[in-house]
């Protein structure tokens, strides 16, 4: 097998940052050598060293003055939601009942699932998304043309056929037995097949009834190594109808908890509202919130308290996420731009170093996927992004005042999008490049 050399500027974090200039936390290499054999990282260091040790007969790819980056990793977002984005509702419920439940429907047609799936996989890798974690629809079909995909493409996915039972439309309704049924069916047909992880994914306690909420824990009992998805504490409506139909739990994560969802593997959309009480349920359990910046906004559901949640005596492990199509973009960059905006109406400071460990191995972390994606450690898996600086005449503008690392990341955290990625690997393939509809990049 013919190894690649990619030349560049390398950055890889070690552990969270604690401080705008804590260089500790992450390996920088300013003109760095990244060996690839296989779809895996073998060497990484000095130009010079890595170029020395890698055999002649290697392809060297030179991305210089591009920073070389683990993928992003999207913690949460929805695979038939590609046509809700940018739905204009007043609040989630409206949007939910208006647009998303009748748009999800279609799902039930292979044809429609299959033709999104290639949109969907095209639009991660254009925004140097690498790994993502979506709900597919009730249907069977859409979480298979969600997995096929994925396996075409080499991707590291993980998913779920979504289970809801109730306050829906009948064409988005299973049964506790048949969401029972289809998940195992979707489990054996997917989980482990190339890079594909599959979720237990009941949509949120509104949506089931509690004998579907006594079919997810069977599955989370069963297979207590995959990741569980739900929303939680998104919206003040969505949690008063959430303790109407559940009177005996103390709080809505109490329903989960009950159901025994409550676990390291689970992550949790949203959790914008939770009290004290809450959050320290969830420290306890080592379950992860996962904060989407764009779609609380976009939906007016509130602002996350991120550094508070982070920062208790009894911290909640956080992931970030761009929750299409409640969120309003593909792109991870433009969704800790808005996270960070988030955090200064709440009157903290999110620094870029934070940002982009978030995006990288603070989301594999969050999703115990760290020796696999996240850094560009020797022996992980090859998905880089390939990001730059200058895409566009106002950021090449900016960038000639550009002093540091954190200050050319904040400036492509906060002028960046789709046309700052300037190239996409999975296991070691450009895949951004190689798109059948590559978009125009600077
Ligand atoms: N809660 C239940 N389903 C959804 C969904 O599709 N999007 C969002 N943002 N919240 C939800
Ligand atoms: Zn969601």
């Amino acid at each position: 097998m013919t190894m690649t050399l990619l030349r560049g500027r390398l950055l890889s974090f070690r552990r969270a940052p604690q401080s705008f200039a804590d260089a500790d936390s992450y390996f920088y290499e300013d003109d760095g050598g990244l060996l690839i054999e296989d779809g895996l990282i073998v060497a990484r260091g000095s130009y010079s060293d890595i170029k020395a040790a890698a055999p002649e007969d290697a392809i060297e790819i030179d991305h210089r003055p591009h920073l070389i980056m683990p993928g992003f990793i999207d913690m949460h977002l929805h695979f038939p939601q590609m046509q809700v984005i940018a739905s204009y509702a007043a609040n989630l419920l409206e949007w939910l009942n208006t647009y998303t439940f009748p748009e999800e429907c279609r799902f039930v047609e292979t044809a429609h699932a299959e033709r999104i799936a290639v949109h969907f996989y095209d639009e991660l890798i254009r925004h140097g998304t690498t790994t993502a974690v979506a709900y597919c629809s009730v249907h069977k079909t859409s979480a298979d043309a969600f997995f096929a995909e994925a396996m075409r493409r080499g991707m590291c996915m993980v998913g779920g056929k979504v289970m809801m039972d109730r306050n829906a439309p009948q064409g988005l309704l299973d049964t506790p037995q048949m969401g029972y049924d289809e998940t195992r069916q979707v489990i054996s047909d997917w989980h482990g097949k190339g890079r594909n992880h599959v979720a237990i994914t009941p949509r949120f306690a509104i949506t089931s009834t509690p004998e579907q909420m006594e079919a997810t824990a069977a599955l989370a009992r069963e297979f207590p190594d995959l990741h569980i998805q739900t929303h939680l504490s998104e919206n003040h409506d969505e949690i008063k109808f959430t303790s109407e139909l559940y009177p005996t739990a103390i709080d809505y994560t109490d329903i989960y908890a009950r159901y025994g969802l409550l676990g390291k593997k689970s992550l949790f959309g949203h959790c914008i509202h939770l009290s004290d009480r809450e959050a320290d349920a969830m420290s306890d359990a080592g379950a992860v919130a996962v904060h989407c910046p764009t779609s609380n906004l976009f939906l007016g559901s509130g602002l996350f308290p991120l550094k508070a949640l982070a920062r208790r005596e009894k911290p909640v492990r956080i992931g970030v996420a761009t929750d299409i199509g409640g969120g309003s973009s593909y792109s991870m960059l433009r969704t800790m731009d808005e996270a960070y905006k988030i955090q200064q109406l709440l009157g903290e400071r999110l620094n870029p170093l934070e940002s982009y460990y978030l995006m990288t191995l603070g989301n594999a972390e969050a999703l115990s996927l760290a020796d696999r994606i996240g850094t560009l450690d020797p022996g992980t898996d090859a998905d880089l992004v390939v990001l730059h600086a200058g895409a566009t005449p106002a950021m090449a503008l900016k960038l000639e005042v550009v002093k540091s690392l954190a200050e050319e990341l904040f400036l492509m955290q906060t002028m960046g999008d789709d046309r700052a990625i300037a190239e996409t690997y999975v296991a070691g393939k450009a895949a951004k490049s190689t798109l059948r509809t590559p978009a125009i990049t600077a």
